[in-house]
């Protein structure tokens, strides 16, 4: 009788993937603010421009107050641009009951709020136990002490430099002393995470949050904004180049 492969951790490190050849920065376009009419070609001119990946803000109305979409969604994203990184934020409560149909759906990531789970570590066992790559973040008022006991086996960490729900906030300063803390933490006990910030970056806040050691940078108004998303996605390219 043969027996079924056990699918388990990723082969390949989310570094590579997201960083491939040292490069210090990805950004990771949140089409939370695409034009969803027009959504495969929001996309294309992303990959065009030269992302090499897409953020997905799934909301459920209530672990945040709005709705966005799901897995089906998701699905056509991934046959039509196969090759693109796909990164699912989740923003649901009891996010490990959405975890097989992301895992249809053909995403990479599955980051889920330390706030909607008991357990973080079992919530990452099973996200890795899934295939996929796992992902834990944290609210604004959130402290990073609650990753502590996971540093080790996370892939990404992302710090919500606003509150979850919305595109177009401003960044919320102090969250960056929570990526400056992270980015010490890691460099110094070697942990193999990456570090994704997420909310109000754009072409100025980019650079802070670079030199406070972030590494994966979601934009979505400053992709999107006036459908101008090749010279946008160029512009933050350059302010990340030049920081
Ligand atoms: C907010 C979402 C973000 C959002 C960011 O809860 O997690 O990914 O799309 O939007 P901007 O870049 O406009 O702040
Ligand atoms: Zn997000």
């Amino acid at each position: 009788m043969k027996t079924k492969p056990v699918k388990s951790s990723p082969a390949k490190d989310i570094r590579s993937q997201l960083l491939p050849k040292g490069s210090k920065f990805c950004i990771a376009p949140s089409i939370l603010s695409a034009d969803f009419a027009t959504l495969k070609d929001d996309i294309g001119k992303t990959v065009k421009a030269g992302s090499r990946m897409i953020h997905l803000d799934i909301m459920d109305g209530h672990f945040v107050p709005n709705l966005t979409f799901g897995a089906p969604l998701v699905k056509c994203v991934q046959k039509h641009f196969p090759k693109l990184f796909l990164d699912a934020h989740l923003m649901v409560e009891n996010p490990l009951g959405y975890l097989e149909d992301f895992t249809k759906a053909g995403v990479h990531l599955v980051t889920i709020h330390s706030e909607a789970v008991p357990n973080v570590k079992r919530a990452v066992r099973l996200i890795h136990a899934a295939g996929l790559f796992a992902g834990i973040s944290i609210k604004p008022k959130t402290s990073i002490g609650v990753l502590e006991p996971i540093l080790n086996e996370l892939d990404l960490i992302l710090i919500m430099s606003v509150e979850p729900g919305f595109g177009g906030q401003k960044l919320i300063p102090t969250t960056l002393n929570k990526v400056r803390e992270l980015r010490l933490l890691r460099d110094k006990k070697g942990y193999p995470f990456v570090i994704e910030i997420d909310g109000g970056i754009d072409t100025k806040t980019a650079p802070l949050a670079m030199s406070a050691g972030a590494e994966v940078f979601v934009a979505g108004s400053a992709v999107f904004r006036e459908g101008k998303i090749i010279q946008n996605f160029r512009a933050l390219e350059r302010s990340l180049e030049n920081a």
